[in-house]
Order: C-alpha cells, then sequence, then structure tokens
C-alpha cells in the first residue's frame, strides 16, 4: 500500500504547530520523515551559505558537509530550483557517495519568494525507491515546513 501522505502533511503541520525556527523545524521535519516514510536511509536538509550548500540537521549516517553548487544531486537541484528523482545513484555523474548503502535519491530545492533557501534530500538503499507518487507527497511537506518556518532566523551568508 502506497504512503498516506495527506497523513503525514497533517502530522507536519501539528508537529511544526507555531513554531518558526529552523533549526527546530528543519530538525524535527527530518525526524518525521525518516521515521514515516519506509525504506530511507538518510533524510535531512543542506541550507545555502554563501555559495555553498552546507549541512544541517539531519537523520542517517554522517554526511558530507559543503556542496558547491551544481555538485552532486544536491547541488544540481539547487542549481536548477527543480527536483532531481535519482533511480541509481551509480548512474548519475559526480553523485556524492556520503552512506555507500544509498542507491536511490530524491533532492527538493526550498525557496521563498524565488530565492533559494536550501535544499531538502533524502535516500533511500533501494533502487528506484520514490515515486511520482513519492514527489508529489515530499514536495508538499517541504513546502508546509518552507511556509512554517522563519528563514531569516537562519544566517544565509
Ligand atoms: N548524495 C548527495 C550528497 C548528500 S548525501 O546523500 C547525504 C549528492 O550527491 O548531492
Amino acid at each position: 500500500m502506497s504512503l498516506d501522505y495527506t497523513a503525514l502533511a497533517r502530522d507536519l503541520q501539528a508537529l511544526l504547530g507555531d513554531e518558526r525556527d529552523p533549526q527546530a523545524n528543519s530538525a524535527n521535519t527530518c525526524a518525521l520523515l525518516f521515521e514515516k516514510i519506509p525504506r530511507l536511509n538518510w533524510a535531512g536538509f543542506y541550507f545555502l551559505r554563501g555559495k555553498e550548500l552546507v549541512l544541517g540537521p539531519f537523520q542517517g549516517k554522517p554526511a558530507c558537509v559543503r556542496i558547491g553548487m551544481g555538485r552532486g544531486v544536491c547541488g544540481q537541484a539547487a542549481l536548477r530550483q527543480e527536483t532531481l528523482m535519482v533511480v541509481d545513484v551509480h548512474q548519475f555523474p559526480g553523485h556524492i557517495a556520503c552512506d555507500s548503502a544509498s542507491r536511490s535519491e530524491i533532492v527538493i530545492p526550498l525557496a521563498r519568494e524565488g530565492r533559494l533557501i536550501g535544499v531538502l534530500d533524502l535516500d533511500s538503499p533501494e533502487r528506484g525507491r520514490f515515486t511520482s507518487q513519492d514527489r508529489e507527497g515530499i514536495e508538499r511537506l517541504a513546502a508546509i515546513f518552507v511556509a512554517a518556518t522563519d528563514f531569516s532566523l537562519l544566517s544565509l551568508d
């Protein structure tokens, strides 16, 4: 059975409540996603600082800290400002392997008023784990996180 993203969206909205803090909200968002979305080995955030993406809160194994724009799946999604779904990361030129167990990946860019804030990155040990239904659902969750959060409290320099 496919995951009920409507219920998960409700859970996320309730979890974030009136909280606006980017650190608290990103930590809780990735904890909820990692717990509720099956077959993930990593879920977390990279935030734009200057010209690089820098590791934010996450669940999973320790990860690389800085990713240049255009580098790896995260850097490409950030550069193009579009969601990237990679069926098999071994086939993605320039993929940055943080956890050798990762096989497929989805990266959703986060933006407010056209300005890039960072990316939400989910990895799975299963090839082709993410479907268009996951993409729609996870994009909706990312939008809830962005709408709930005051990014002026986060240094983007
Ligand atoms: N695989 C990513 C790097 C981040 S880790 O997966 C946590 C990439 O190629 O951008």
